[in-house]
């Protein structure tokens, strides 16, 4: 349907409008025209499915999720985005493809920024509980790493038109399963902090768990010095791009 009354009274409230990139473009590129999309659309959530929790997935995500906490009005239980659970997945889908081991014995947990400034927790990555630095050089997880950083932009310059989909969409269904289900599951989501990690005002990945209304608490992990820099470093990117997009809102081309 084309029809936003059919979501009327949903719990659940999935975005995906947007552009996609073309081949050579950064999420960000995006910034103004998805804006102009997202944004009516968070507004029109809040008239018509007023206690739905939402998963946004637009790019340039994290900006988008601010966007469209700002214009649903919503609590930040209640907005999140999917991007964690995506990069988590390619990055264990590497390791164990380079390992020629099952994804599923590859723990790992990328936060951060969907983009340049995603921050893999490396010295927690294991596999059946062994430690990946003692199964690969530093230099094999950084290129793993790597191509977990643009595993968007290879799938674009492979499709030639369009994103990934199947990734993400299996990452949507892991976090719409949790809430749906209450199941209290811990995710790499995109969430609004107030405090946590020492952040507040931005929209950054990091652990949640999700449940029947949405963000249940935000899990603070121990994070290295490095580790809690590069999200530091993520969360003022993502803030630029909030500043970017108010200033676009304010004097729009
Ligand atoms: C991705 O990482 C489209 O940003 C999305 O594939």
């Amino acid at each position: 349907t084309t029809d936003y009354g059919a979501m009327a009274g949903s719990r659940l409230v999935i975005i995906t409008a947007g552009m996609s990139r073309k081949p050579g473009m950064s999420r960000d590129d995006l910034l103004a025209a998805n804006a102009n999309i997202v944004g009516p659309i968070a507004e029109r959530i809040a008239k018509t499915a007023p206690e739905a929790v939402v998963i946004v997935v637009t790019n340039p995500l994290d900006v988008m999720v601010a966007l469209t906490l700002l214009r649903s009005g919503f609590p930040r239980q209640r907005v999140m985005g999917m991007a964690g659970v995506l990069d988590s997945a390619r990055l264990r889908a590497f390791i164990a493809e380079r390992l020629s081991v099952p994804p599923s014995d590859v723990q790992a947990m990328v936060l951060g920024s969907h983009g340049d400034l995603m921050v893999p927790l490396i010295s927690s990555i294991t596999v059946k509980g062994e430690p990946v630095t003692q199964r690969l050089s530093a230099s094999d997880v950084a290129t793993l790493v790597q191509r977990t950083k643009d595993g968007g932009a290879e799938i674009v310059a492979l499709l030639k038109q369009g994103s990934a989909f199947y990734a993400p969409a299996t990452g949507i269904v892991e976090m719409a399963g949790a809430i749906l289900q209450d199941r209290h599951a811990v995710l790499p989501v995109c969430a609004s902090l107030d405090g946590e990690y020492g952040l507040r005002d931005v929209c950054i990945g990091v652990p949640a768990q999700l449940g029947a209304v949405g963000i249940e608490r935000i899990v603070e992990l121990p994070l290295s010095v490095d580790e809690h820099g590069a999200l530091v470093d993520a969360a003022a990117q993502v803030r630029q791009g909030i500043s970017a997009l108010a200033a676009l809102q304010a004097n729009p081309r």
